[in-house]
Parts: C-alpha cells; structure tokens; sequence
C-alpha cells in the first residue's frame, strides 16, 4: 500500500478494555449482568452479521430500505457540504448509500476503539470513493470526542448513528450520549439516528429468538469469549438464550439463563448460580413515534422517516 495516499489515523488511545474486571463487575452485581458491547470478538460479529439476515430481525432489513426509499429527501433536509461523523462506524451497507446521495460531502469521520477495524474501514472507503476526505478516529465514542477540521470548510457537522444501536442505552445513558453528541455536532450540526419502534411484543421477542437459533448462540457465544480471552469455565450447555419484553421501561433483554445450580471460575473467584437465575446480556429499548426528540433540549426535531407499518424510524435532530 502507498503510505503517501492514507491519511494517517487519530489516535486518542482509548484505554483497552480490561474484559476480566468488567465480567467481575457485572457478575458480582445482584441482578448479575454482562455489558452487550462484550458480545462482538470476531465470532460475535459474524453471529451479528447473520442475525441480521433472520426473518425474524426485520431491524436492519427495514431500515436499509427506509434509508434507500428516503435518501433524496434526507439529503435535502441535511443540506450540501456536509462533514458526516459515524460513532463505532459500519462503512457498510447504511453508510454507504448516505455518502452516495449527500450533496457534495466534506468527509467522513468513523470513530471506533478498534484501531485495525478502522484501518480496515478507511482503506476500503479510500478505494471506492476516491475523492472523499476519509478522518478517521480511533477513541471510545462514549467519551467526548473532538471532531477533526476537515480540509474544506464544512457547511455542518452530523452524527450518523443508525442501526437502533441507541436503544442499548436507558432513557438517562441516552439522553447523556445525545448531549455529547450535540457537542461534537457543535452550532448548525444534527443528528441522523434509527431507533426501532414499538410494537407487538410476540414480534420483538421473536426477533430477538429467532427460529434458526442464531441469536441464542450470539448470546451464548459471550461466555464463550470470557472462556478463551479471561478463562472463565463457563460450560455454555448449562445456560439457555431467553428473549423478555419488559412493559415497565419498554425494552427487550436478552438473558442467559442459568439451568441448574452451577458455580463458575472467574480469576480468584466463584461465581454461583441458582437454577433459573440469569444473566441479563442486553437491553434494546423500543421507542414511540416521537423517537427520543424530548429526551433532551440540546437537540430540536426537524424531521421523522419510517416505513409503511411504522416498525422502524430514521429520524434527523437539530443542534439548538
Ligand atoms: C446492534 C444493538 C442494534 O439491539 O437489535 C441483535 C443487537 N442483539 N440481536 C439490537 C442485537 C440481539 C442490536 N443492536
């Protein structure tokens, strides 16, 4: 590769997860619970890739489509001259058909904590879109990240973030995170984000369970990553994938649960599990048609796309 033609990454270096001390925490906490960003080592992500293929998870399927149906409309609303920010960036599918409609981008900034996935991202979006100012970021986007100048005065800045991926938070980690991205978004900027919608709880379960079983082994493939990467001794067969829909606060969980009393290895110490105790690997919160618009005033609406059953939402916000 020329080295010449790559812009060279920013690297914030993001502390590197200590996974051993994570699972330790969320494992001792009373309910015991893992954090759902552990799910995606390399086997994780593939299980990801496929989920997304079920019938069952309509998610990426519906909002693909309401991106593609919506492009010419969404890139009238966001306007020309546009610097795109992509917090744990895709370049897949979504991001790629928004750089192709946008109205004379300035450059694209992906954001994620792994430095050789960016790399990765970089390389191929310098290759198939030639005259794009590639600036990508390696940081945690869960902290305050500085959006870097582009080379052309950009018009606004806007966070990109699809994928409903802003359901894992609870309304208070939601509202925290659209704050700090209305400070990357700064004065003028706006944010283009997808949330899933809420619907008949028998759909949602069944997406989040789907028939061919391949959520369950995402789910379980959790504690397979602890075993090989923190030594764990989690025998993945005693615990079973369950899919909740929790009416109080509007969300599915995921939950491994426990199907006999078991103890398990963790370091210098025993962790134990009741027959039929779980652990509670994720949360997706579902949302109103109103989206999160109102979770905070840093933002203003401007304007809401969904598809024809209302089961998903791309909506974009306004920096006040
Ligand atoms: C990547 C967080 C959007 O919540 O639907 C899919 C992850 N978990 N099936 C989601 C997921 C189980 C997904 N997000």
């Amino acid at each position: 590769m020329d080295v010449e033609e790559t812009e060279p990454l920013l690297d914030l270096h993001p502390a590197p997860a200590d996974l051993e001390a994570e699972a330790l925490r969320g494992l001792s906490a009373e309910p015991k619970t893992l954090p759902c960003k552990l799910f995606y080592d390399e086997k994780g992500s593939e299980l990801f890739e496929s989920i997304c293929e079920q019938p069952e998870y309509y998610l990426t399927r519906v909002e693909t489509a309401i991106l593609r149906d919506s492009l010419s409309e969404i890139a009238a609303v966001l306007g020309p001259r546009v610097q795109l920010i992509e917090p744990g960036s895709g370049a897949g599918t979504k991001t790629r058909l928004l750089l192709d409609a946008l109205d004379d981008l300035v450059s694209y900034v992906p954001i994620d904590i792994s430095r050789e996935h960016l790399l990765g991202v970089a390389e191929s979006l310098r290759r198939d879109y030639p005259g794009l100012q590639v600036q990508a970021v390696c940081a945690d986007f869960q902290q305050t990240i500085p959006a870097p100048e582009p080379d052309r005065p950009a018009r606004r800045r806007v966070v990109f973030f699809p994928g409903s991926t802003i359901g894992n938070f609870t309304a208070d980690e939601a509202r925290a995170f659209l704050e700090r991205m209305a400070e990357v978004a700064g004065p003028g900027g706006g944010i283009l984000l997808g949330f899933d919608r809420r619907k008949d709880p028998q759909a949602l379960i069944a997406a989040y369970d789907d028939a061919a079983g391949v959520t369950a082994e995402f789910n379980r493939n959790l504690l397979q990553r602890l075993n090989l990467d923190v030594g764990t001794d989690f025998v993945l067969e005693r615990f079973t994938h369950e899919a909740r829909w929790n009416e109080a606060v509007q969300r599915i969980e995921m939950h491994l649960v426990s199907t006999t009393n078991q103890a398990v290895q963790l370091g210098e110490h025993t962790i134990a599990f009741a027959e039929g105790e779980s652990i509670l690997t994720e949360c997706c919160h579902k949302y109103g048609p109103e989206g999160v618009a109102g979770l905070t005033d840093r933002f203003r609406w401007v304007q809401t796309w969904t598809d024809a059953d209302e089961r998903f939402g791309i909506q974009f916000l306004e920096t006040v």
